[in-house]
C-alpha cells in the first residue's frame, strides 16, 4: 500500500515537472522546432511527387497526420533505417536523436500547434523534383511504355544511346520514375561498347541462333515471360563461399561474377539515395556506351499505366581522380526450403586490388530477413562492415560509409543473408514454395552491392571535360 502511494507521488511530481517545463519553454511548435527536423529528415521522401503519403513541407499538410507521426517516430519506424547502430558509421544515417524524437512527441501531445510561420526555416530546395540539383543532362527512355492493367510484375529493359563521343565523368546521378504508381524500381547501368580491335565475328543467322540456344541450355537461368529466374533443376549451393565463383552465375544486371551489362550508374527505389560522389571521384561513362534501364513495374492500381522514366546526370566540374565501381556479391544458386524460418545463404568475393569501399547495399526480396557483410582480411582478422538485422524489402537503402573503408588486396568479402520462408513472415506470398533466385518478387535474391574505388588507379584528367 505504502509503495503505491510513493509511486503515485513520483508520477504526480513528474507530471508537474513536465507541465512546468513546457510552460517555461513555451512548448514546441511546428514552425520553430518541428519543421527543421522534418525538412532535414523527412522531406527527402515526404514531398509532392514522391512515394511517401504526405508532404512535410507545410503545416496544413502535416497536421492531419500528427497522431500517426507520433507513433511512427516514437517507434523509430520513421525515418526508415535498418542497420545495427553498433556496426559501422554511415553518413546518410537517417535516425532521429532521442532529443528530436522527444521534440516531435511532446509537440503532438500538446496538440501539434503551428506557432509563428515567421519562425520557419528555409525549405529544402528541389529543382523540378531532382534531389541532386539541376542535371546537366537528362536522359529519358526513348519511348513511353504502356503497362497492362493486370498480370504479374514485369521487368523491362530499355536501351538508350546517349551519343557520347568522348568519355563522360559523372559527379551525381539520379533516376526518376515517370509514373510513381507503376514504377517499383529503376536500375540504370552503363554498358560499355565492345573493346576496339575486337570486331564482332561475322556469323550467319543460323550460327547466332545455335549459339543462343546453347547458351540458354548451359545457363542456370531461364526467361519466364518478362522475368529471369534460376531453373528449378539448377544445382543448389546455399554456401556460395564454398564454390569457386563465390555464388555468382552469369546474369544480366552485373550481379554475377562475370556478367552483366556493366557498371551500375544509379537507381530508384523506396528509401534509396541518389548517387552523389565527392569532387574528383566519378562514375565514368565511356564514349559509345549505352545506358540500360532495368525497370521493375508493379501493377498496383489495376489500371493501364504509362511510364517514361529518366536519368539525370551532373557532370564532374573538377578533374576526375578516381572512378567508382560497383560489384554485386551474389548467390544465384540458393534454395530456401518451404517453411524455413532462418535459412542461411552466403556469397563471397575476394578483392584483386587494394580498394576503398564507399557504400554497401543489401538486396533481397520478400523472404529476406537479415543480411551481414563481413571482411576477412589477409592477416586473418575479420571485421563486420554492415549488419542489417531486420531487413525489409520495402526499403532499398544504400548505406554510405562515413569514412571510406580501406580493404587490402586478397580480402574476402562475405555476404550472409537469412531468409524467412515460413508463415510467420507476413510478407511471404507463399510459405509452401521452395524459393530460388529470380527477378520476380515471388522469387528471391541475395546480393550485397559494394561500391568502391581502386587505390592504384588515377584517372588521366580528361581533356574531354569542358
Ligand atoms: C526514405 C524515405 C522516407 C523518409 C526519410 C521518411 N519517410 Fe515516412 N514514409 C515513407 C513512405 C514511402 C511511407 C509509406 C509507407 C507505406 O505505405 O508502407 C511513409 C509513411 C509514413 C507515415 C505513415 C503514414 C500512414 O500511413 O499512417 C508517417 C506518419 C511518416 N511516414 C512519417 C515520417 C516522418 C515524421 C519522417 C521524418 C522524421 C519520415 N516519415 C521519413 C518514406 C519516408
Amino acid at each position: 500500500m505504502r509503495r503505491t502511494i510513493i509511486v503515485l507521488t513520483a508520477v504526480a511530481l513528474s507530471i508537474a515537472a513536465v507541465a512546468a517545463n513546457s510552460r517555461t519553454s513555451g512548448g514546441a511548435t511546428y514552425s520553430k522546432d518541428v519543421a527543421p527536423i522534418f525538412y532535414k529528415s523527412c522531406a527527402e521522401c515526404h514531398r509532392a511527387g514522391e512515394a511517401a503519403p504526405f508532404s512535410v513541407l507545410s503545416y496544413k499538410d502535416v497536421r492531419p497526420w500528427a497522431k500517426s507521426i507520433r507513433e511512427q517516430v516514437a517507434s523509430r519506424e520513421m525515418p526508415p533505417w535498418h542497420a545495427d547502430p553498433h556496426v559501422g558509421e554511415f553518413s546518410n544515417d537517417r535516425r532521429l536523436s532521442d532529443k528530436e524524437i522527444a521534440t516531435v512527441t511532446s509537440w503532438v501531445d500538446a496538440g501539434a500547434p503551428e506557432g509563428n510561420p515567421k519562425d520557419l526555416p528555409k525549405p529544402p530546395q528541389f529543382v523540378d523534383g531532382w534531389s541532386i540539383g539541376k542535371p546537366d543532362l537528362i536522359l529519358p527512355m526513348t519511348e513511353e511504355f504502356t503497362l497492362e492493367a493486370e498480370g504479374p510484375d514485369e521487368y523491362q529493359y530499355f536501351e538508350i544511346d546517349p551519343g557520347f563521343k568522348e568519355d563522360v565523368y559523372v559527379q551525381a546521378a539520379e533516376a526518376r520514375p515517370g509514373n510513381c504508381a507503376a514504377v517499383h524500381h529503376i536500375i540504370a547501368f552503363v554498358q560499355a561498347p565492345p573493346p576496339p580491335g575486337r570486331p564482332a565475328p561475322k556469323l550467319t543467322k543460323e550460327e547466332i541462333e545455335k549459339m543462343r540456344a546453347q547458351m540458354e541450355k548451359d545457363a542456370i537461368f531461364y526467361r519466364d515471360g518478362f522475368l529471369m529466374r534460376t531453373k528449378a533443376d539448377a544445382p543448389v549451393y546455399d554456401d556460395g563461399c564454398a564454390i569457386p565463383s563465390g555464388g555468382g552465375g552469369t546474369r544480366r544486371d552485373g550481379g554475377g561474377e562475370d556478367g552483366g551489362p556493366g557498371l551500375l550508374l544509379c537507381g530508384y527505389a523506396p528509401g534509396m539515395n541518389q548517387a552523389v560522389f565527392e569532387p574528383g571521384t566519378v562514375k565514368r561513362i565511356p564514349a559509345g556506351a549505352k545506358i540500360i534501364f532495368q525497370m521493375h513495374y508493379s501493377k498496383v492500381t489495376g489500371k493501364v499505366e504509362k511510364d517514361r522514366s529518366s536519368v539525370g546526370l551532373i557532370l564532374a566540374k573538377a578533374p576526375p581522380r578516381r572512378q567508382i565501381y560497383t560489384h554485386g556479391v551474389s548467390n544465384n544458386y540458393f534454395l530456401v526450403p518451404p517453411g524455413a524460418e532462418n535459412h542461411r545463404v552466403t556469397a563471397c568475393w575476394t578483392t584483386k586490388d587494394d580498394i576503398r569501399i564507399s557504400t554497401l547495399m543489401p538486396h533481397m526480396h520478400l523472404r529476406g530477413k537479415a543480411m551481414e557483410i563481413t571482411a576477412f582480411y589477409p592477416d586473418g582478422k575479420k571485421e563486420m562492415l554492415l549488419n542489417v538485422p531486420n531487413y525489409s524489402f520495402s526499403w532499398q537503402t544504400v548505406y554510405y560509409l562515413k569514412e571510406e573503408k580501406s580493404i587490402p588486396k586478397g580480402t574476402r568479402l562475405m555476404v550472409t543473408g537469412y531468409f524467412d520462408n515460413s508463415a510467420k513472415n507476413k510478407y511471404n506470398p507463399d510459405p509452401k514454395q521452395p524459393v530460388r533466385f529470380g527477378e520476380p518478387t515471388y522469387d528471391d535474391m541475395m546480393i550485397g552491392w559494394i561500391e568502391y574505388t581502386v587505390d592504384k588507379e588515377t584517372l588521366k584528367p580528361a581533356a574531354a571535360l569542358k
